[in-house]
């Protein structure tokens, strides 16, 4: 029998997804867990069976293991990337690579050094109808995509209010680099990864810094700070002439949480959606998947049926980490993706601050 791939996971919120991913995958397994927190760690460890609990990733890394789940909060990513790289694993760090491009860059050229694997957990590709809405793309089906529109937009969706979510030092910035980051990306994937020129975008605060309940998300907590915007909107536009809209927000006075990429093209468009029916709630999700063409002279609505995930491709995306690391094939999302898309955030957040449209640079 072959080999297991090895797996360590370090952060145990998100990171549960990550230990199920390899837990569900024949050729890999978790061999160590690591958590700040020690109760979350034994809790983890327990619920999984893993019994190699470490507080200290330095430590975990002392142990043979081919590769690292890095899914602690944003401002851990570059350091925490860095040493998994130099101590010669392989990493799957969570999305958003990092605070900012300048962190990114630094992970991406550590992973080129080691001559290892660096992914970014950008789960959204990995769901079904997104792999699907990737293949008609891939097949021509909607000729060149010159416009699209893409975003996640919640009416009351704050994460961990008054915690390092909502941070500045700690996450970079709020819904733009929390939610959009998903969404850019896949629109960006499914239009064939074009080169950014240019952005112009404004980011606002009006509901976080009150620190009043807005409803169902829960209570904040009033001893932390909330110094991150609430919504952002912006243009992006590409060397090859396509333009992108994008909005994001944790909090605005809109009827309810979306998720969506609407693509348009020479010659067919598409609607990926997500729209729920209770803020918030995973469950009362309904995802769909629309194409539309001109046949005949008419115009024409299809509905391609695709059963969703209710992990919305975050284990397929850890399995695919352990394909390729078994097969020797870059992934589909590697680090240099996740930059890309950093560099655009900062372009972003400085056109927000400066009022002026900004070169990606
Ligand atoms: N892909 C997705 O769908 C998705 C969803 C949520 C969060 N995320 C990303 O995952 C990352 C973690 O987010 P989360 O929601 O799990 O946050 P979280 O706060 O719920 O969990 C983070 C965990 O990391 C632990 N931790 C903190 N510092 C650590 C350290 N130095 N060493 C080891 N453990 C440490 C904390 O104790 C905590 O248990 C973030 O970058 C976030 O953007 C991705």
């Amino acid at each position: 029998m072959a080999k297991k791939i090895k797996a360590g996971v370090i952060g145990a919120g998100i990171g549960k997804y990550h230990i199920e991913g390899y837990q569900s995958h024949a050729d890999a397994e978790v061999v160590a867990l690591c958590d700040v927190s020690e109760e979350t760690l034994a809790a983890t460890g327990e619920a999984y069976g893993i019994d190699r609990l470490f507080t200290d990733y330095e430590e975990m890394l002392e142990l043979d293991l081919d590769c690292v789940s890095v899914c602690v909060p944003n401002k851990l990513h570059a350091p925490i990337t860095i040493d998994c790289l130099k101590a010669g694993r392989n990493v799957l760090c969570e999305k958003p690579l990092a605070r900012n491009a300048r962190e990114g860059q630094k992970m991406v050229d550590a992973a080129a050094d080691a001559g290892l694997t660096l992914m970014i957990q950008f789960n959204n590709r990995f769901r079904p109808e997104a792999q699907v809405l990737k293949g008609y793309a891939d097949d021509g089906a909607f000729g060149d995509i010159y416009f699209a529109r893409c975003g996640w937009i919640r009416r009351n969706g704050i994460p961990g209010w008054g915690g390092w979510f909502t941070s500045e030092e700690v996450a970079g910035g709020g819904p733009l680099i929390d939610l959009a980051v998903h969404m850019l990306d896949l629109t960006m994937w499914l239009m064939g990864n074009p080169e950014p020129e240019i952005c112009m975008a404004s980011t606002y605060s009006v509901f976080g810094p009150k620190m009043e309940a807005l409803g169902p998300w829960g209570t904040p907590n009033k001893k932390g700070k909330f110094d991150v915007e609430d919504m952002a909107v912006g243009m992006i536009k590409f060397a090859g002439g396509q333009t992108i809209l994008l909005e994001a927000s944790w909090a605005a006075r809109i009827k309810r949480e979306w998720v969506y990429s609407t693509l348009m093209g020479t010659q067919a468009g598409a609607s990926l959606e997500r729209v729920f029916a209770v803020d918030g709630v995973d469950d009362s999700a309904i995802d769909t998947l629309e194409i539309f063409t001109q046949e005949q002279g008419e115009a024409v609505d299809r509905v391609v049926k695709v059963e969703p995930d209710p992990a919305m491709g975050r284990h397929s995306a850890v399995r695919h980490f352990v394909d390729c690391l078994v097969g020797g094939k870059p992934p589909i999302s590697p680090g240099t993706d996740g930059l890309r898309i950093m560099r655009i955030l900062d372009a972003m957040y400085k056109s927000a601050a400066s009022g002026k449209a900004v070169t990606i640079r």
